[in-house]
């Protein structure tokens, strides 16, 4: 079994996914990351130089891949739910958990970085509203939704990890 992170940019996938993995002993995979070693290419470079349709394509090939494998957990990327075959590969063989954040709180998260091509805008709160209004529906297909907007990235895997024992996805730690 797999614990798989879904939600926009800047929920806190990766920072989480960090700590819970070292917690439980899993291994870490960030799929943007893989996607970027892979292609020796930035995603804003690839969202460029190949297109968002390209990047999808490498996302998807990337979730079959993942769908084989166990005791990981999954950052995927906010677009990640787009496609709902990923997601159904995903929750094949994984737990899947959705952080979300109030659309201020993002852009106070995020306003510093400049690596997400579709947030380089003039109004990038503006385009934080508008994509998320758009895929608030998928970001609900999960096992287990959290409001990520109050609470540490530690504090949220505590909470997370006792949710996990509580639904018997993992056992309980001693
Ligand atoms: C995207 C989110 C990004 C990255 C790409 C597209 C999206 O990942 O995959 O820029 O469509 O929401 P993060 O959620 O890790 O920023």
């Amino acid at each position: 079994m797999n614990l798989v992170l879904i939600g926009f940019m800047g929920t806190g996938k990766s920072k989480i996914g960090k700590l819970l993995a070292g917690e439980l002993g899993y291994e870490f995979v960030d799929t943007d990351l893989v996607i970027e070693t892979e292609c020796g290419l930035k995603i804003a470079e690839i969202f460029a130089t190949k297109g968002e349709a390209f990047f999808r394509d490498l996302e998807h090939q990337l979730a079959q891949r993942l769908s084989g494998t166990d005791h990981q957990v999954i950052a995927t990327g906010g677009g990640w739910v787009l496609n709902p075959a990923n997601l159904e590969l995903s929750s094949a063989n994984g737990f899947i958990i959705s952080l979300i954040a109030a659309p201020e709180i993002i852009y106070e998260r995020i306003k510093a970085e400049n690596h997400r091509p579709l947030l380089a805008c003039e109004d990038p709160l503006a385009k934080i509203r508008q994509i998320m209004s758009q895929r608030a529906n998928l970001y609900q297909k999960a096992d287990l939704v959290m409001d990520t907007s109050e609470k540490t990235p530690e504090e949220l895997t505590a909470v997370i990890i006792e949710a996990l024992v509580k639904r018997g996805v993992i056992n309980a730690r001693s």
